[in-house]
């Protein structure tokens, strides 16, 4: 069987820096997301997959072809929307997509661009500049062109970075829509609710490294213990408190697990009192892909989100 991408120990250095080192993945058939903090090679992993960028070592195929030596092949098959804006905002929606089509020597360039435009929900505004588009259209227009070749695999880098959450919501619509068609999408995302949410699977990726592979649901549940959140004011000692254990702290967040949340809950608020440790709020829950990703990849600079009240306790009720 073909697999829409297949890579062995791909490998990519910029100078002395190992930007992505020896991920060994497959995928097909799926929403698959590749999730990662500032810098950890996802862009770097899609430049390699969409032949726009040489690996230093290892291999891959895209759709059965060598990105390296049948870069040609890849290309006809799959499409690429870049992390950074892919339209020339001085032509208009139709005239941007019905430009890719002719460039693709795509069949019926004008029909395909009005059905492209019509499944991205764009018909109406097709004649305007793109200049005049919001955020969320001007993403939905790169899909369009993205789509105008019906390729097998497509590659979106943060697709939805920077969009208010009904563009986020309509985009990721959209993506499960070309997936029920059989597409392979390979994204990227900061976004760990989106993974979660829409996403078939997803892989971890710190300092160009696979951290953790799966499902979401595979890999909340290789957690397998309840989450407690506390925030604090300040840095926390990390001294060993029974029936948790300590996973790490992002902003004035400290992430703990337990076997049995709700047993452990009081005793470590208990035990953080009588270290002096100020407490200003805690929250018990079942594992999300944010915890995930804090034991995979460690703490990182932005801090997760978390209420503003002063001092509460929040015990989110079991599914
Ligand atoms: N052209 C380049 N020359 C030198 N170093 C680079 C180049 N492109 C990326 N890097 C470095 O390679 C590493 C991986 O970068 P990459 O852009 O792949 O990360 P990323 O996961 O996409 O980050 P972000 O989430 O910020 O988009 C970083 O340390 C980055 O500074
Ligand atoms: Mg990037």
């Amino acid at each position: 069987m073909t697999l829409a991408i297949e890579t062995t120990a791909l490998t990519r250095y910029y100078d002395d820096l190992c930007a992505v080192d020896h991920l060994s993945l497959s995928v097909n058939n799926e929403i698959f997301a590749l999730l990662g903090p500032n810098g950890s090679g996802k862009t770097t992993t899609v430049l390699m997959l969409t032949t726009l960028l040489h690996p230093t070592t290892g291999t891959a195929t895209v759709c059965g072809h060598n990105i390296t030596t049948e870069a040609g092949q890849v290309r006809n098959c799959i499409s690429y929307v870049p992390q950074d804006m892919a339209v020339d905002i001085r032509l208009t929606g139709r005239e941007n997509v019905h430009l890719f089509a002719k460039l693709y020597g795509v069949k019926n360039p004008k029909d395909r661009t009005d059905e492209v435009l019509a499944v991205m929900e764009l018909t109406d505004r097709a004649d305007d500049l793109i200049k005049t588009y919001s955020g969320g259209m001007r993403r939905r227009l790169e899909l369009a062109q993205a789509l105008v070749h019906e390729p097998e695999v497509l590659f979106l880098d943060e697709p939805t970075l920077g969009l208010d959450v009904a563009a986020r919501k309509k985009i990721w619509e959209h993506i499960r829509g070309l997936r029920q068609k059989g597409m392979t999408i390979f994204v990227t995302t900061h976004y760990m609710d989106e993974a979660d949410q829409f996403c078939d699977r997803v892989g971890i990726i710190s300092n160009g490294k696979i951290a953790a592979l799966g499902s979401p649901e595979e890999l909340k549940a290789r957690l397998m213990k309840d989450v407690i959140t506390v925030r604090i004011e300040g840095q926390y000692p990390d001294h060993p408190v029974d029936a948790v254990s300590y996973v790490g702290q992002s902003g004035d967040e400290v992430t703990f697990t337990a076997e049995n949340g709700s047993e452990a809950l009081p005793h470590l608020a208990k035990t953080l009192e009588s270290r002096g440790v100020r407490v200003h709020a805690i929250d018990l829950h079942e594992p999300t892909l944010d915890d995930v990703f804090l034991q995979a990849v460690g703490p990182q600079e932005e801090p997760h989100g978390f209420s503003d009240a002063k001092f509460r306790i929040m015990l989110r009720r079991r599914k």
